[in-house]
């Protein structure tokens, strides 16, 4: 049984440390939030998972998962710390990073024992870098620690059995036995791991993001195409998902994409690229795509309904991300 700490209770942070916890460790779990802890530590779930709320109970019963505002608590005995904690869109699209930044330091000021700190949050190439920095420069005393990077590709909905059956496990750090360390905590889940570089590893994550949304805004581009010459998307989409080196997955045409992640991420990865001088053209187009086909609904409706939706009862199905 190993103690982690997991700091942010949002919906990577509650799900690592439940499905963790349940895995057999045992789990602190750290927020700011005051509200959320208290409604953790009464057994109300701040988000809806299938299956979370259940397993929290349960995990909590067996006393292997608390909840806290306190990081003292939360480090205690702690070998491993992951940071959960959120990465929005800030004014140019870049990553917003004050939260990650806090939580470094915080980890720096009050770790007391050897620790090897995780990144599950989606951040830009080279944070790990400056996390090493932030920690090791705001130490009170010298502490052992290294720095892991381990994205997380659960999607909301479905982020329990994500978790405990990914595709794979991406971890990359400059200290190899480290990322064996935390491969070792994944290794009950029986998936392919990649143990790489840290900034390789912070990449996979951007990469996988924008390359589905890519699918998506493709799949949109060839609909319009579609319609004026008279073909049938979902045919279209259909026959090439059989194609082995295509694959049917994120080839639904419709309102593009939306969500937290796939927009703030295209916008990070894109921002990035600008920042270092390079021009992302296929990103930006598949910005622009996804924002297009925001407008064609609108328009589409506005035909449908006699060219104005004044005054008009509109009934709208699926009330998710889009
Ligand atoms: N939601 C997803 O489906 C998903 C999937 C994969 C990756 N990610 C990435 O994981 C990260 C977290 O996403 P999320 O959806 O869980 O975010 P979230 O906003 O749901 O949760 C973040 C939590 O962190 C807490 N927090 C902020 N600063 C803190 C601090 N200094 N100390 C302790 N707690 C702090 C907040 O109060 C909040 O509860 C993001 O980078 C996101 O891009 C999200």
């Amino acid at each position: 049984m190993r103690q982690l700490c997991v700091i942010g209770s949002g919906y990577v942070g509650l799900v690592t440390g439940t499905c963790f916890a349940d895995m057999g460790n045992r789990v602190t779990l750290v927020d700011i939030d005051e509200r959320k802890i208290e409604m953790l530590q009464a057994g109300q779930m701040p988000i809806y998972e299938p299956g979370l709320a259940e397993t929290v109970l349960r995990i909590t019963e067996a006393g292997r998962m608390r909840f806290t505002t306190s990081y003292e608590k939360g480090l205690t005995e702690a070998e491993f710390v992951f940071i959960c904690v959120g990465t929005p869109s800030g004014v140019d699209g870049e990553a917003d990073l004050q939260y990650v930044r806090a939580a470094a330091q915080t980890i720096a000021e009050t770790m007391r024992q050897p620790l090897i700190v995780i990144n599950k949050s989606t951040v830009p190439v080279g944070t790990g870098d400056w996390t090493t920095e932030i920690i090791s420069s705001n130490q009170p005393q010298p502490v052992e620690f290294a720095v892991v990077s381990c994205p997380e590709f659960l999607r909301e909905g479905s982020a329990l059995a994500d978790f405990m059956h990914p595709d794979r496990t991406v971890l990359g750090s400059t200290d190899r036995a480290a990322a064996e360390k935390v491969a070792e905590l994944y290794a009950p889940l029986d998936a392919p791991i990649v143990i790489t570089d840290i900034r390789t590893a912070e990449m996979i994550k951007y990469a996988s993001n924008a390359f589905l949304a890519t699918r998506i805004s493709f799949i949109n581009e060839i609909s319009i195409i579609c319609e004026r010459l008279g073909a049938d998307v979902t045919e279209v989409a259909r026959g090439m998902g059989f194609d082995k080196r295509i694959g049917p997955h994120f080839l639904q045409a419709g309102v593009g994409f939306g969500g937290s992640c796939f927009p703030k991420d295209v916008k990070a990865l894109a921002n990035m690229a600008q920042t270092h001088g390079m021009h992302p053209q296929l990103l930006n187009a598949v910005m622009e795509i996804n924002a297009f086909q925001r407008r064609q609904i609108t328009l589409k409706t506005r035909e449908m309904l006699g060219g104005s939706v004044s005054g008009k009862t509109v009934a709208i199905l699926g009330l998710a991300f889009k």
